[in-house]
């Protein structure tokens, strides 16, 4: 197992970023909380370092990751051009949960783009990824600190369940505050593309980027990706998921399934059920408001998983509100089925 350091997440402590920073120059891998999710971070610009990332999530090298910087202008340090749409992105969201793609810069290892021209940059907005990006004085690349395709850790307890003894030191500031991964928007194109919608107020980001495309496909192929974590099956629990798009269709097929498999089944709603109509099922109820659920998402499915579900049945939330959107998308990609 690793080793996990408890650290605080308003003022971290001198000696436990030290260590993290030590563990990071010497090539090992360090998992940190962000505002949105845990990262696997390993010195951005050490290709060898990069390529222990892909091995310990066990994901394909041509999956790009995101290099976390302190601020704009380190961003700017590994861009090859810097589009007037990224400044503008950059003083209204940073340090904050936006992601921007840019052309690389030569001096960067193309590992870190997944072999493509660009990069992927991010300002995190929590005192313990600055403070140790700051104290590195280097950017780190972090993924989601999950193995590939599964689900993001939204806590260091989390993180040890799904790396085990493959991350080197895990840093435990507590429970994440969004909960749910970054927005990432490719700048290189005009107007900018959201590739992957999250955490990122959509109609603020449109203001401040007007003309935003925000029409993200759950694309079926990796061959017509513009973004891999764009892929269909991604963010999923080791259970199988299902949407079903009312409270009493999600009832109704929760209690089909524990008929049918016996196994204890799952079931994740915005609206209550009575103890009778979720008898037997594993009942979770998450707020009916987008940030507040996506807090607690991915944590009530981790807790799901480890309780031994054999399915969950998950509730759909409002598609026509754009404010429900990353959450669709995630649980889209999460599941097998929706009925
Ligand atoms: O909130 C987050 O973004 C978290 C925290 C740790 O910062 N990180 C995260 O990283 O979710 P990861 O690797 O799990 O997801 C990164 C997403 C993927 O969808 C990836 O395809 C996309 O960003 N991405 C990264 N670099 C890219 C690039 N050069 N071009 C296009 N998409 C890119
Ligand atoms: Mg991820």
């Amino acid at each position: 197992m690793p080793v996990v350091l408890a650290v605080n997440p308003l003022s971290p402590q001198a000696d436990v970023l030290a260590e993290a920073a030590r563990v990071l120059q010497s090539g090992g891998l360090v998992a940190f909380p962000t505002e949105t999710v845990y990262g696997l971070g390993a010195r951005a610009l050490d290709e060898r370092a990069l390529a222990r990332i892909f091995e310990a999530k066990g994901r394909p090298t041509h999956h790009p990751l995101i290099a976390h910087v302190e601020d704009e202008a380190r961003a700017r340090s590994l861009a090859a051009s810097w589009p007037e749409a990224a400044s503008r992105l950059a003083r209204a969201f940073w340090p904050g949960p936006l992601t921007v793609v840019v052309d690389r810069a030569r001096h960067v290892p193309p590992a870190i783009g997944g072999g493509d021209s660009s990069i992927a940059l991010r300002v995190p907005a929590h005192p313990v990824a600055l403070a140790l990006l700051a104290l590195l004085g280097e950017p780190i690349a972090a993924p989601s600190a999950n193995r590939y395709q599964g689900l993001s850790p939204t806590t260091a307890a989390h993180v040890v369940k799904e790396l085990g003894h493959r991350v080197d030191l895990v840093l435990d500031a507590g429970p994440c505050a969004a909960g749910i991964e970054s927005t990432v928007i490719d700048v290189r194109v005009d107007p900018p593309r959201v590739l992957r919608l999250g955490a990122a107020d959509l109609a603020a980001l449109k203001r401040i980027a007007p003309g935003l495309s925000a029409r993200v496909e759950v694309s079926e192929s990796t061959a017509t990706r513009a973004s891999p974590g764009m892929d269909a099956r991604h963010y999923a629990p080791r259970a199988r998921m299902v949407l079903a798009l009312s409270r009493d269709a999600a009832l109704a097929l929760a209690r089909e399934l524990l008929a049918a498999e016996g196994g204890p089944v799952g079931l994740v709603l915005r609206e209550a059920a009575t103890a009778s109509e979720a008898a037997g099922l594993d009942l979770r109820v998450l707020p009916n408001e987008p940030r507040e659920y996506a807090r607690r998402l991915y944590g009530t499915l981790h807790d799901l998983d480890d309780a031994g579900a054999r399915a969950i049945v998950v509730q759909a939330v409002p598609a026509d509100d754009e404010a429900w959107w990353a959450i669709a998308d995630r649980l889209e990609r999460g599941s097998t089925v929706v009925r």
